[in-house]
This record gives C-alpha cells, structure tokens and sequence, in this order.
C-alpha cells in the first residue's frame, strides 16, 4: 500500500495500521517521520512526473491518500493552491494509480456539504454543496479520483487523536491543553460534527482497500455532536475541569470560511458493507485515555 501524507495525523496512523499486514510506501512533503516498517519517499502531489515515478516505483495496490491541504482559513486566502493540491493533487494520483492497475481510496471531508439540515445525518448519496474553497477543492478531489476504474472516497470529519510534537494540535488536543493550563475555553452550541478517532478511521481506510471498497463512505464516528457537548465529554474523560468552559454560537466566529452548521455523517453503509465498527465520541476519547494511562499518547501526559 502507497500511504500519502505519512507525515500527517491521518496518515501516520493509516501506514501503522496497514503495516502490520502489508508491505506499505509512505510519502511526506516536508520532513521523513521515519516510522519503522515503512519505506519513506518524498513526493509532491501536485508534481504529476513525481508522483507518476513514485507510484511506478512503490508497484501499490492500493493508494490510501491522506495528503491534503487541510487548513480551512488558508485554503479560503490560497484558493488556487487548494484546488491543485486537493483537487489536481488527487487526479494526478487517480491518473498513476489508474496506469498501474491499482485501487485508490481518497480522503475527503463533510465540508463538501452545506450543513443546512436540521435534524439527522447525511448519507452518501445526498447532494452536496460546499460552502468554502476547502470544500469545493476536496470536492474536485472527489471528481479526480474518478478517473482510476478502482477508485473510493472516504469521507470523515474533525479528526481527533493523539498528536505527535511534529503534528498540528486537533480539537481534543487543543482542548485538552487549555484545560490542562486551567484556561477559560467557549464552544459552540450550534455546529455539530461527527468526530472521528484517528485510529478507528485508519483501520476503516485499511478494511476499505481490503475489501476493494468502491464508491463513496462516510467512515468518520458514529456521534452527532455540537463542539459544546464534545467538550464536556473531553473534560469529563480526563477529569478536567467542565466548568471552565463556556457556552457560544457561531454568529461571534470570525472565520474567513464559513462551516457547515450540522455536518453530522451516517455510518451505516460502512459498518454494513465493510464491517467497520465506528466509535462513539465516548468510545473514541475512553481509547485516548487507556493510550494515556499505558504511556502510549505520543509523549503527552495530564
Ligand atoms: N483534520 C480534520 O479534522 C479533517 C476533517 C475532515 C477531513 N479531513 C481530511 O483528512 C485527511 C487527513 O487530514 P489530517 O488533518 O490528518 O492532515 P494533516 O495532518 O494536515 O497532514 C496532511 C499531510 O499532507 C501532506 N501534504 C500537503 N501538501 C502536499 C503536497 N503538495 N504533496 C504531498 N503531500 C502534501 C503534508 O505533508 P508534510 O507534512 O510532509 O509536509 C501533511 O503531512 C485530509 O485529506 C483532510 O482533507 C481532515
């Protein structure tokens, strides 16, 4: 398996979960994480002779492509440079994948739709609508990735996990660090999301290339949860304290982007055709905290 963006928080834990069964080809942009069990190669997606080498050379079966840029305000100033990494960055993948016979599954986002559903959670099938640059470029991803025969998307939602020193911090990390610091936090009420645990997605990108998935699955958790009630549930697992944190909505945010207000994605195909387990936002954070307590959270302590 070529594993892309090996260096990311999706990826790292996509080439530790593939590597235990598979001969797995990781690529990074910037810095080489060095994982064991991997064979490292740099690779710039939007380069198409690059990955065309990269991809003739590793002989993948399957390409599981993480790599993205994946900063919604920067994608919002950098419009160009989103839609050729997201979008051209994944043709340009689907293209090799396609002329080496190979199955490719794309991460992509709930940000491709629109959130403007009142109740309930999305399917697959439901049309969709982004409301930023960094949706409409995962969404031409989306498009591009069709142009290999074996291809599949992935969409998942606020990736949460432990983070290396060398990763970016995600909501829980985040939270989990200003609580720590017995700092004051406000959380929205009003944007719900299906948060989902880095490792419980890296096992369902694997079971998805595995059983040669095809077509597009939600494969993020399985809760529907405002960011307010999400950390209430974070303090409560780690025992911090929950009255530091305060209730807001999203008409204070000033966001370059606008989000989606309820992105929540339905599991149910997933854990049916591919026979993935999707974790409850509670399930998800207990996992985190038998990480902590078994000294395997990437360095972190409480
Ligand atoms: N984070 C979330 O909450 C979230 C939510 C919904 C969907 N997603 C999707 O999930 C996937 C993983 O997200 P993540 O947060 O784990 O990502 P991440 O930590 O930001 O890592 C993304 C990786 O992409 C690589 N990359 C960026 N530009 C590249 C280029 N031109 N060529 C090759 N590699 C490039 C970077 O490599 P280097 O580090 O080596 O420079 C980086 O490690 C992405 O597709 C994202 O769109 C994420």
């Amino acid at each position: 398996m070529l594993v892309t963006g090996e260096a990311g928080m999706l990826g790292s834990r996509a080439a530790r979960a593939a590597r235990d069964r598979h001969k797995v080809t990781g690529t990074y942009l910037g810095k080489a994480p060095g994982m064991d069990g991997v064979e490292e190669v740099r690779m710039d997606i939007t380069d198409r002779e690059d990955v065309f080498e990269v991809v003739r050379k590793a002989e993948p079966d399957y390409i599981l492509h993480t790599a993205a840029m994946t900063d919604v305000d920067a994608c919002e100033r950098e419009q160009d440079k989103a839609m050729l990494v997201n979008g051209m960055g994944t043709e340009n993948l689907a293209m090799a994948a396609r002329e080496m016979g190979a199955g490719i599954i794309y991460v992509s986002t709930d940000y491709v739709f629109d959130g403007e559903r009142k109740e309930g959670a999305y399917a697959e099938y439901e049309a969709v609508n982004p409301l930023s640059a960094y949706g409409r470029s995962k969404l031409r991803g989306e498009v591009g990735v069709r142009v290999c025969k074996n291809w599949a998307v992935a969409r998942v939602s606020v990736l949460y996990g432990w983070n290396s020193p060398s990763q970016h911090a995600n909501f829980v990390t985040w939270a989990i660090g200003k609580l720590m610091k017995g700092e004051k936090i406000s959380l929205l009420t009003d944007q719900f999301t299906s948060p989902t645990l880095l490792e419980n997605c890296a096992d369902a990108l694997v079971r998805m290339a595995e059983a040669r998935a095809d077509g597009v699955y939600n494969a993020c958790g399985r809760s529907c949860v405002s960011r307010h009630a999400f950390g209430m549930q974070i303090a409560e697992t780690f025992g911090l304290d929950g009255k530091l944190i305060s209730e807001s909505t999203s008409d204070g945010m000033k966001w370059l982007a606008k989000r989606p207000a309820r992105a929540c994605l339905s599991v149910r195909k997933i854990e049916e055709e591919i026979g993935a387990k999707m974790m409850t936002t509670e399930e998800g954070l207990r996992f985190m905290k038998g990480q902590l307590d078994m000294g395997n959270a990437e360095g972190w302590s409480l």
